[in-house]
């Protein structure tokens, strides 16, 4: 469920992420339906982010129809759009959905410039929907969430992602931030859905997380989810603009200077 402040255009995206979380659902409980092609090496898409997708997409579209589109699996570019635009993953962690692992989401934001103004992200496994519009604060099923803040980062739980399958030309640099990163923090998880990363980070279930080299879809609503949320999401490196680079680091703003200096700069 919503806060009793959610705006209908906020509704409405919760609306369309439960409908396409119902046929994710399905998806997963009869797996007859579900065929799979292979973009790249390690990097799956299935019928059922396909139905996702075309779910929000033909919904979001007919309701909204001066908004752009970006979507994971059909238009994904980002283009100077003068007018709002979704940013759409209507199956985030599609490795997880299809080993049977219950932890994906569907994730829904609207942007307007460089930056989300509303976002939803959808646990339908969990039943959990996480909903924020700027400046009205980051809820979990209606209830206020928050950032974890005065942690050091040797309490500090930290999440992150690393390459799969082919794209690993960056791979050395994920494993120096791990090997920087492991002895100086209480551990690091992989979880392998990037909105839900940054969703839990929103909700104070893990402290930080940061990753390189992700889609828009990926983290468009989960970066409004931190901020309104009392966190802080930066790019890794300066003045790269978020969506475009995908590589941020998301936390408490005093955490975030802790762990900083130990990922490994561009090169
Ligand atoms: C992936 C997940 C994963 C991240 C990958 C993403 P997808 O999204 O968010 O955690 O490490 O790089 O591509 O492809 O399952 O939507
Ligand atoms: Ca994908
Ligand atoms: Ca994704
Ligand atoms: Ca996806």
């Amino acid at each position: 469920s919503l806060p009793a402040s959610a705006s209908p255009l906020l509704r409405d995206m919760a609306h369309v992420a439960y409908l396409a979380g119902e046929a994710l659902v399905g998806f997963a409980k009869d797996r007859s339906a579900l065929t799979l092609q292979e973009k790249t090496a390690g990097d799956f898409v299935s019928s059922a982010d396909l139905k996702s997708e075309a779910i929000i997409a033909d919904w979001l579209k007919t309701r909204y129809p001066d908004f752009g589109w970006v979507g994971e699996e059909t238009g994904a570019q980002i283009t100077g759009f003068d007018e709002p635009y979704w940013v759409v993953d209507p199956l985030d962690g599609t490795s997880n959905f299809l080993k049977g692992l219950p932890h994906w989401a569907v994730s829904i934001a609207l942007c307007k410039g460089d930056a989300p103004i509303a976002a939803i992200v959808y646990d339908p496994v969990k039943e959990e929907l996480f909903s924020a519009e700027r400046g009205c604060g980051a809820f979990l099923n209606g209830a206020r969430i928050w950032v974890n803040s005065d942690i050091s980062l040797s309490t500090a739980i930290l999440a992150t992602g690393v390459p799969a399958g082919g794209r690993v030309t960056y791979l050395s640099d994920c494993l120096m931030d791990l090997e920087q990163l492991m002895p100086k923090s209480a551990g690091i998880r992989r979880w392998g859905a990037a909105a839900l990363d940054l969703a839990y980070v929103a909700a104070g279930r893990l402290d930080a997380y940061w990753e390189r080299n992700l889609g828009p879809w990926d983290i468009a609503a989960g970066w409004l989810l931190v901020q309104e949320a009392g966190g802080c999401v930066e790019p890794l490196w300066s003045g790269e603009p978020i969506l475009k680079s995908g590589s941020f680091l998301a936390g408490d703003a005093a955490l975030l200077r802790q762990v900083h200096p130990y990922l490994t700069p561009k090169h």
